[in-house]
């Protein structure tokens, strides 16, 4: 089979999964520019040469089955992130990972709020030292990091680290800049710890009881769920914040929109500010000490 017609396949068989015909085009030219994909032929695809330069080659068998289990997994409800192992964030590809051993979560467009705000503290302030917690993929200090020409220490820490977010450091080569650590945040309060310019944290916020996509299903429960108001690990790192925050530093938080008030009642202690996600909830929220 020609690459065109395997596209023109792989469109129609998602297209019966999702009914949404611009979406299953769009999955097709990702599995077909996959590294996976790429690894088992002599050839990289680009979105454009699927349709132009390299249309008419023939594909191998290997390639065929690959593309028939993909199909099958993805009606299995399986994300197509764990199946190629892919996933884009701030424009930059993640390795993502689902097995007994590595588990990581796919990085939400929401999260690249995250990226926005400390790209901007960063420009506009003396930042050195920074620390994210819940790292999962790496995706929030590996972006940051990527996207300015400071020297910041970053110290990363998760209690279900993994290979992965090493592997996403060294393919853009930040494994000098980031300190990742195998640790809760409830592990982390208890060390003598250091003090930060900024404070980066997209943990575990859904409450227990939301009713969730089908798709999260298939992601670690571990990483999604923060206890019945969703604050449970939120609690713990805003807890140690007045020790390890620097003047003039802040922390940025994702939220669920449903925690909004109990920011603004951190008034108190922290000018709080939140910022809303195109669906225009509240979706992060950024502390600083009064
Ligand atoms: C919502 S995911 C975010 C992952 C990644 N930062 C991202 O934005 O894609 C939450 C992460 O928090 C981690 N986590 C779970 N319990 C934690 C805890 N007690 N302390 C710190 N991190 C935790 C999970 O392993 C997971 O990687």
């Amino acid at each position: 089979m020609k690459i065109i017609d395997l596209y023109r396949f792989l469109c129609a068989e998602l297209t019966s999964i999702s009914n949404n015909k611009k979406e299953a085009e769009a999955e097709a030219e990702l599995i077909l520019i996959s590294e996976k994909f790429s690894a088992l032929n002599s050839f990289n695809l680009s979105k454009e040469s699927i349709y132009g330069s390299s249309h008419d080659i023939e594909v191998n068998q290997e390639s065929h089955i690959f593309i028939l289990q993909t199909i099958k997994h993805r009606k299995a409800g399986m994300p197509l992130q764990y199946i190629i192992n892919e996933s884009w964030f701030y424009n930059l590809k993640f390795e993502v990972f689902i097995d007994k051993y590595r588990k990581t979560l796919i990085p939400r467009n929401e999260t690249e709020i995250i990226i926005d705000k400390s790209i901007d503290f960063i420009l506009n302030n003396k930042v050195e030292s920074a620390l994210d917690v819940g790292t999962g993929s790496g995706c929030i200090p590996i972006s940051i990091l990527q996207n300015i020409e400071k020297n910041i220490k970053w110290v990363a820490i998760d209690p279900y680290l993994n290979e992965i977010p090493l592997n996403n450091a060294k393919k853009y080569n930040k494994l000098d800049h980031i300190e990742f650590q195998k640790i809760s945040i409830q592990q982390f309060k208890k060390l003598k710890i250091n003090k930060y310019d900024l404070v980066t944290a997209n943990l575990p916020y859904v409450p227990s009881k939301s009713n969730i996509e089908n798709t999260v299903k298939h992601e670690p429960q571990e990483s999604i769920f923060g206890g019945k108001d969703g604050l449970i690990f939120i609690r713990e790192l805003i807890n140690i914040l007045p020790r390890i925050l620097n003047n003039n530093s802040i922390a940025i938080f994702e939220i669920d929109p449903s925690q909004a008030e109990y920011f603004y009642n951190l008034g108190d202690t922290f000018n709080v500010e939140l910022i809303k996600d195109i669906q225009d909830q509240d979706r992060v929220a950024v502390l600083n000490l009064i």
